[in-house]
């Protein structure tokens, strides 16, 4: 890949733009039984043989409950202002609901104000797919009763943290909740089949609404958004069995889940295979799918390439992989595609309703080694900056995107795949849990210096 040093300054963006790091709970956090905290589906999940690869678990993972004094003081000398970690919904309610555990509300305490201090602002994630287990075991999403649950977690983290936390997310990327973890069982809690894909669907999708409402209803101040994975879709060729292949995939991976919150329902018509999600719908729903968000996040990483295909049940459609495309790839085995970016700003920003914009993910994966005690990863460099570049090309054009968040500080628990992909700035030594900021940390920490 071509180098881009050098070309982008965090200045063209503006200086109200906000730069922050992305993590989730589930992924650093480790102490999984400690303190009081409950099992998630993932704790569930990765104890099942064949589940992760090499029968890795979160249960240590990045040991930040331990290190996060540390973890966030390497932000500050990052130079990064905001900071975006989620909250684990079974430290809290370790059943689910019920019972709170006070010890998970002073970690998360301790995690904000230690963030204040050091003058970075905290950015929460509600739910970053970690569902307790004893909700699962009620039928997790497919339980519409896990909506009401869901909503006393959101009332007591705002509760608890809006007086300091002013950036709320509800969600993050429900279609890979659905549909990795109950229509493709790939993730926790692995269930498959396309009725338990719709009940998740649309109890995932009543959650993002009605947790946006519990907020707006407990606290004024508070910015509310949630967050969408997104990618940008081509048919392989233009022949229109492909095209129609290529809408299908687009509305399943890009419109299930913001167009009931604008008011639009879901892409029935263009994927019909969803046209029994009526079933579970209940009276007032239409209404009750819908909220103002004040921003929308979206979090790209690759483009798809779509073919026909009747082998390929329901949605009659298939990905042609990179790996068959000769085409670059990341250690995902993801395509690396910068302008899929772009598109996706110019499609969300489309949309009547959505005010805002902010990337809440972007990042690439790389076989990371350390090297003379030093990680050069000038790859993971081009692709920050070929990606900004998009960013910043569909913003000259007038989308109102407002922030850009790399995913992620510390290489981790990379849920199916486990420890091998590495997303992090900072590389992780899993066995002594050292950290090493890698070239890329540097580049953020340069790009992002205030000059005086
Ligand atoms: C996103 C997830 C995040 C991380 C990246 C690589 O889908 O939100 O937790 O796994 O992908």
């Amino acid at each position: 890949m071509e180098s881009h040093k050098g070309i982008l300054s965090a200045k063209d963006f503006g200086n109200d733009f906000q730069w922050g790091i992305s993590t989730a709970a589930a992924q650093i956090e480790g102490s999984w039984n400690e303190d009081g905290k409950g099992l998630s589906i993932w704790d569930t999940f990765s104890s099942k043989k064949g589940k992760i690869k090499n029968h890795e678990t979160p249960q240590v993972a990045c040991n930040y409950y331990h290190t996060y004094k540390d973890d966030i003081s390497i932000i500050k000398n990052l130079n990064i202002p905001y900071y975006r970690f989620s909250i684990s919904w079974p430290r809290l309610f370790p059943e689910g609901s019920g019972k709170i555990n006070q010890k998970g509300i002073d970690f998360y305490d301790k995690v904000i104000d230690n963030c204040l201090e050091n003058n970075i602002t905290p950015w929460i994630t509600l739910y970053h797919w970690d569902l307790p287990q004893m909700l699962e075991e009620k039928g997790g999403w497919m339980n519409r009763d896990t909506v009401a649950r869901f909503c006393d977690y959101v009332a007591l983290c705002v509760n608890e943290f809006g007086d300091r936390v002013k950036h709320m997310m509800v969600l993050n990327e429900p279609l890979v909740s659905a549909g990795a973890g109950y229509f493709l069982g790939v993730h926790a809690p692995g269930r498959r089949g396309a009725n338990k894909f719709l009940k998740a669907v649309h109890h995932l999708a009543l959650s993002q609404a009605e947790g946006a409402r519990t907020i707006r209803n407990l606290k004024s101040d508070i910015e509310i958004g949630t967050t969408f994975s997104c990618s940008y879709v081509q048919p392989v060729n233009e022949y229109a069995k492909n095209s129609l292949a290529a809408t299908r995939v687009d509305a399943l991976m890009n419109r299930m889940f913001i167009e009931p919150l604008l008011g639009l329902g879901y892409p029935i018509k263009d994927l019909p295979f969803i046209d029994g999600i009526d079933k579970h719908f209940k009276e007032g729903d239409d209404a009750r799918l819908t909220f103002d968000m004040d921003f929308i996040g979206i979090q790209n990483y690759t483009r798809e390439i779509v073919k026909h295909s009747f082998l390929t049940p329901y949605i009659h459609a298939g990905l042609v992989p990179g790996h068959k495309r000769d085409v670059e790839l990341t250690a995902m085995g993801w395509e690396i595609f910068p302008e899929s970016i772009y598109h996706m700003l110019k499609k969300f920003s489309a949309y009547e309703g959505v005010k805002k914009i902010i990337i809440t993910e972007s990042g690439m994966a790389l076989h990371d080694k350390i090297e003379s005690g030093k990680v050069n990863d000038e790859k993971r460099i081009s692709y920050l900056q070929s990606h900004l570049e998009q960013v910043l090309r569909a913003k000259n054009e007038g989308v109102n995107v407002k922030g850009f968040f790399v995913w992620t500080l510390l290489d981790n628990f990379e849920w199916a795949e486990g420890y091998h992909p590495r997303f992090g700035l900072v590389h992780i030594d899993f066995e002594t849990q050292q950290r090493t900021i890698k070239s890329s940390g540097n580049w953020y920490r340069d790009f992002l210096k205030k000059e005086i």
